[in-house]
């Protein structure tokens, strides 16, 4: 029989590339929590409409990305493609507001999206994803980017390029998209790609960051957005962009950066690595005030990004797992101490000990082998002799050298172990005992 496999576009992922993985949101948690963000779980899946509403009916997410099924009595429902409509629903539906004016939380998870499976791009990938709700001054755009830049430092990542942009709110952004339109309306169609094309006549805007050369060099001398945005929406964005220079951020104006979500107004954003290839941008994000009112919710303002975890992993490489080696292996040479290890193995760990037991018995060599393919510091050694006399014998693998301790001891031996260990740790050195 075939053995079965996993869905096209979704990815087991095992250590020691989880332990990236749990870096990133160690670091999530460690730096938005600084911030006064609270972890936000979700669910998965969503009511349909809720995308619809949220991402906009006319983005490619909506059009053809989704997962979307009908349930047991033909509700429509979809696996979620984003975390911001979500965060936007459930604040609504458990009253946030009424608690507090300014809410902030961040999320971590899967996220599901048809598209076609490339190097950082994923039909199941992970975003982590910061929302703050009810602030519009500048500074709360200011103070989210940089926390978006102290995260990404956080995980060790350098040479990352900020793009920003102002997308102009309800008020301006009609005349601009009259100016485009009218740009466009100049254009030989044939020029376009089939997409752009399409977004002729519904979304004109998505054709400015559409990455087909053929449209980038059509739309070269397309009116910019920069010089029609009102003067509130001017003075909003002049104000987050002095704030980010007086703290010393980096940034790279593009005038062309409009986002394929249909939420985004005012400050928007992408940070863009040289280094993964084609999907090069390892996070987005932008305000949105207008979609929690959209979304059936109170009319309060609201910002956020969300960072691709596939791409963030292709850049930390996986040497930046904080994976710790494990301090004991046992290895059983004879069956009858299964029961021992069981319990001595719980000592250990009592005392704050890690590691794995292997209740199998073998020859000593082979089980050897097995605690150095585990990467374990210490060997502890059980055969029949050992079990005679009640003792086990503890081999150091860094060293060679072995110790024979009764069992009686083992938990006074462990307890200075452990003690070395915190000891280490807290001096920054490497966990060796
Ligand atoms: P987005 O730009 O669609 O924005 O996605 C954010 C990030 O998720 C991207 O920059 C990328 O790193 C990652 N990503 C997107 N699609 C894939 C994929 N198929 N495979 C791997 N990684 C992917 C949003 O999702 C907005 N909800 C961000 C936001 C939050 N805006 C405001 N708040």
């Amino acid at each position: 029989m075939n053995a079965l496999q996993t869905v096209k576009g979704f990815a087991d992922i095992f250590a020691p590339q989880s332990d990236v993985y749990t870096f990133m949101e160690n670091t999530a948690r460690r730096v938005f929590g600084a911030h006064g963000y609270s972890e936000l779980r979700l669910p998965i899946l969503e009511y349909t409409e809720l995308f619809q509403r949220g991402i906009g009916a006319d983005t490619d997410i909506v059009r053809k990305e989704m997962f979307t099924f009908a349930d047991r009595k033909g509700r429509s429902l979809t696996l979620r493609p984003e975390a911001t409509a979500g965060v936007v629903r459930a604040y609504t539906e458990n009253g946030c507001r009424s608690r507090e004016r300014v809410s902030r939380f961040f999320t971590l998870g899967p996220m599901f999206r048809y598209e076609r499976p490339q190097l950082g791009r994923m039909r199941q990938f992970h975003q982590i994803n910061c929302e703050c709700l009810g602030a519009d001054e500048p500074h709360a755009d200011a103070e989210i980017l940089l926390m978006l830049m102290s995260f990404l430092s956080g995980l060790g990542l350098a040479d990352l390029t900020l793009k920003i942009n102002t997308l102009g709110c309800r008020v301006c952004r009609p005349a601009y998209r009259e100016a485009l339109n009218a740009f466009l309306r100049g254009l030989d169609p044939e020029r376009l790609c089939f997409d752009c094309r399409r977004r002729l006549g519904t979304n004109s805007l998505r054709i400015l960051d559409c990455k087909e050369d053929s449209c980038r060099e059509a739309t070269r001398g397309a009116p910019e957005l920069r010089g029609y945005v009102c003067p509130d929406c001017a003075a909003h964005f002049d104000s987050v962009l002095a704030a980010l220079e007086r703290e010393g951020a980096g940034w790279e104006l593009d005038p062309r950066l409009v986002r394929g979500l249909d939420y985004y107004m005012r400050t928007t954003f992408e940070v863009v690595s040289a280094g993964i290839g084609a999907q090069s941008s390892v996070a987005g994000g932008g305000r949105y005030d207008g979609l929690v009112r959209d979304l059936g919710g109170p009319d309060v303002p609201g910002i956020g990004f969300a960072c691709g975890m596939e791409r963030l992993a292709l850049l930390i490489g996986e040497s930046g797992g904080e994976a710790e080696r494990p301090d004991f292996y046992f290895a059983l040479l004879d069956g009858k101490g299964a029961d021992l290890a069981l319990s001595a193995a719980r000592i250990l760990r009592g005392q704050g000990l890690a590691g794995a037991a292997d209740f199998s018995p073998g020859g000593l060599k082979g089980k050897l082998r097995l605690a150095v393919r585990n990467g374990a510091q210490f060997c502890m050694i059980l055969g029949e002799d050992e079990l005679a006399r009640e003792e086990i014998v503890i081999k150091n693998m860094d060293e060679g050298s072995q110790v024979s301790i009764p069992l009686s001891s083992l938990a006074d031996w462990a307890e200075i172990r452990a003690e070395t260990k915190r000891e280490r740790g807290r001096k920054g050195g490497c966990g060796n005992l």
